[in-house]
């Protein structure tokens, strides 16, 4: 039987994390109180009372605020650095971060700032034995115009992040919004993933502009893939990693998507298992493995598949990826 303390140990790769998710209240306090922010709670009660949200929309209303408090490259460095260890405490051998600049860019945080604090925490991670990369995204909700401005931002910065992404609110903000933008990254040399999140209006069209038409690599949640087979075989000919967040569905949703997953394993689609934003949905990545593992009777060869999944469709070098598969 799965463990909690097997979920725990295993050595995984975490590859749907953003940075911004892992604001634990006490870092929220202390941050505020550092750079005289009032977000309107000055206990971790308070602020525990705030986290009320069941679908994609209210979750980003609560999400997107708390922000305010991230101001300095300390203020990220910190935010990076103390996940990091909590990480490496799971298990956690690789992991690639998303950031979302346009949430700090908008309200007058420097790119520079956002990157240069977040890269540090990644150089430093090194010492934890954590393989830490950084993947930058787009906000869906804002225009491609703004995404331009923000690549072009980025890309004297291009050593120090290692592909792009596409989160915040899916509906009506289709993958191909963003074609261009995702266009000139790859030519840029940088990978390729998307949000595609659960039970969208078009779920299946935006899975299928993301994987027919602009080739990530990845989908970032993406299990509705199961209801188009043409779709579900594309992925597993192509090894697409598909990121799955039990937790986190669990909240903008009835089910946490385990049988969606443990049909993708049928089908040999490489699926995996995240945390997303662990400061909001309760657990961490161990945690997460073990709700799928708990709900669906998961079986121990399927829970270290899923682990295998996530190394293989990471984006670490062959060399290393021969460690762990
Ligand atoms: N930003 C942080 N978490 C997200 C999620 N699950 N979907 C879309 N945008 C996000
Ligand atoms: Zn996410």
């Amino acid at each position: 039987k799965v463990t909690k303390e097997f979920t725990a140990n295993l050595p995984k790769a975490e590859l749907h994390l953003h940075i911004e998710g892992t604001l634990e209240p006490e870092l929220k306090l202390k941050l505020a109180k550092r750079n005289h922010v009032d977000i309107g709670q000055t206990t971790i009660k308070e602020v525990q009372k705030t986290y009320e949200y069941d679908d994609l929309a209210s979750f980003l209303a609560v999400y997107y605020p708390a922000m305010e408090v991230l101001q300095k490259e300390e203020d990220f460095y910190e935010l990076a650095f103390e996940y990091l260890q909590r990480a490496a405490a799971n298990n956690v051998r690789h992991v690639e971060i998303f950031f979302d600049p346009q949430a700090h860019t908008s309200r007058g945080v420097a790119f520079e700032t956002v990157i240069n604090g977040l890269y540090r925490a990644v150089v430093d991670a090194r010492a934890l034995n954590v393989d830490a990369a950084l993947i930058m995204c787009f906000l869906r909700d804002f225009s491609k115009e703004s995404a331009r401005k923000t690549l072009l931002e980025a890309l004297p910065y291009k050593d120090k992040f290692i592909g792009i992404g596409l989160d915040s609110d899916e509906h009506n903000n289709p993958p191909l919004k963003f074609a261009r933008q995702f266009e000139d990254a790859a030519a840029e040399g940088l990978h390729l993933t998307a949000h595609c999140d659960i039970d969208q209006k078009d779920s299946i069209e935006h899975i299928r502009q993301a994987l027919e038409i602009m080739g990530v690599e990845r989908l970032d949640h993406g299990t509705n893939i199961v209801e188009d087979i043409d779709l579900v075989q594309f992925a597993a000919k192509n090894k697409i990693g598909l990121t799955s967040c039990p937790l986190s569905n669990g909240y903008v949703s009835p089910e946490m998507k385990g049988k969606e997953v443990l049909e993708l394993l049928r089908q040999d689609v490489k699926v995996s298992i995240h945390s997303d934003d662990p400061a909001y949905f309760g657990g961490n990545i161990g945690d997460n493995y073990y709700a799928i593992a708990e709900r669906y009777n998961l079986t121990k060869d399927q829970v270290v598949k899923l682990a295998r999944n996530s190394f293989e469709t990471s984006w670490i070098s062959e060399e290393k990826k021969a460690l762990y598969i």
